[in-house]
């Protein structure tokens, strides 16, 4: 939604953006470069490249800035959108509260079984996903909005679309006339656009366990006239019936669960994959894929930006887990600049 924000609240936010574009665009550009003079033969496993790194630019301003600013702003973000959230809260309620007979369903479990891991407290979010009631606002449409989309995030860097991100993945599925899709860990419905645009002909159930991103998800399909079904549910244990859709797409939900959630996620996908479906993950390319540089900044976020899972998500052999869990023909791959967004693919065998 266009959240109404006065000047003071949008100009503070739109600050963090360009602050996380300067320190992402240039102070991090002119660390690599050191590092990369300095280290002309950089090692091959994460420990080895984060204690090179450490070593290479110990005594680095630019690096040593770009990680403060990078710190800061994580944090900043909450302590600026929330408030600002607040200030238009009447207007994000009336958007939120959208007809109960609309197209579509929600259907929320006050008693889910949420795993101890989703309570770990991700991107540095106050209190977490379902820390503040209107969490689905702050974060897509004041957080990405003014702040990552502009000043980039991840593996994601300033200005790149993630939604041209999503679009991607979704075209890297092998078939197009799916009659079911299936997304784990949907959040606020991003990815949830993007597959119902690529398979017009399909029903959509999106599956999450934040209820703040699933409300959000439910207004946004409502606005957007779709009918989608929206699942409050952990991804490892939907709930559905098995071979009951015949594609599983999941966008960047593998680095914030540990492996063995991973797995059960994938065992999961294929058990309610109909024979012949398919399976389409868009995630982080694993860290041997990426330069030693940017694979220690992509891991310093384990400790310093709400990212528990990223150090054990970029040393995990993602395609062999797929296989693992049954799936046949599985092929992964790079897409873009650094292996982003990165494709694990693979097929339930008919
Ligand atoms: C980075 S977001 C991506 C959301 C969405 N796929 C998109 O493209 O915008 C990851 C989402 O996965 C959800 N999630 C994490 N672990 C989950 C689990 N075990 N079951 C269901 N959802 C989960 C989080 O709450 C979060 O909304």
């Amino acid at each position: 939604m266009d959240v109404p924000v006065n000047q003071r609240a949008r100009s503070g936010l739109e600050f963090l953006g360009a602050l996380q574009g300067y320190t992402g665009g240039v102070l991090q550009q002119a660390a690599a470069a050191r590092y990369a003079e300095v280290v002309t033969d950089p090692p091959l496993d994460l420990a080895a490249r984060r204690a090179s790194v450490r070593a290479a630019l110990a005594d680095h301003g630019p690096w040593l800035f770009d990680r403060l600013y990078t710190r800061y702003v994580a944090e900043e973000i909450y302590v600026r959108s929330i408030p600002a959230a607040e200030q238009a809260r009447a207007a994000i309620e009336e958007w939120l509260d959208v007809p109960g007979d609309a197209p579509g369903s929600l259907t929320l479990d006050p008693e889910v079984a949420t795993p101890d891991y989703f309570t770990a407290g991700f991107h540095l979010t106050t209190g977490g996903w379902d820390g503040h009631d209107l969490m689905g606002v702050v974060i897509h449409d004041l957080g990405y909005r003014y702040v990552l989309v502009p000043g980039g995030v991840g593996a994601a860097r300033a200005g790149e679309s993630l939604m041209d991100h999503r679009t991607q993945v979704a075209r890297e599925a092998p078939r197009r006339d799916y009659r079911h899709v299936l997304e784990l860990g949907c959040g606020n419905g991003r990815f949830a656009t993007v597959l119902s645009t690529e398979f017009p002909g399909s029903h959509y159930t999106g599956v999450e366990l934040s209820a703040t991103q699933l409300k959000y998800a439910r207004a946004r399909a409502v606005h957007e006239g779709r009918d989608w079904t929206l699942v409050q549910a952990p991804a490892e244990a939907t709930g559905l019936p098995a071979g009951s859709v015949d594609l599983v797409a999941v966008f960047t939900l593998f680095h914030e669960t540990p492996p063995k959630a991973t797995e059960a996620v994938l065992a999961e996908a294929f058990r309610v994959l109909e024979p012949g479906g398919d399976l389409v993950i868009g995630d982080i390319a694993p860290q041997e894929r990426n330069a030693a540089f940017r694979a220690v900044v992509l891991d310093w976020e384990t400790e310093h930006r709400g990212e528990p899972f990223m150090r054990s998500y970029l040393q995990l052999d993602l395609p062999a887990l797929v296989k693992q869990a049954g799936f046949a023909d599985v092929e992964a791959y790079g897409l873009g600049k650094g292996d982003y967004p990165w494709i694990v693919r693979g097929r339930k065998e008919a």
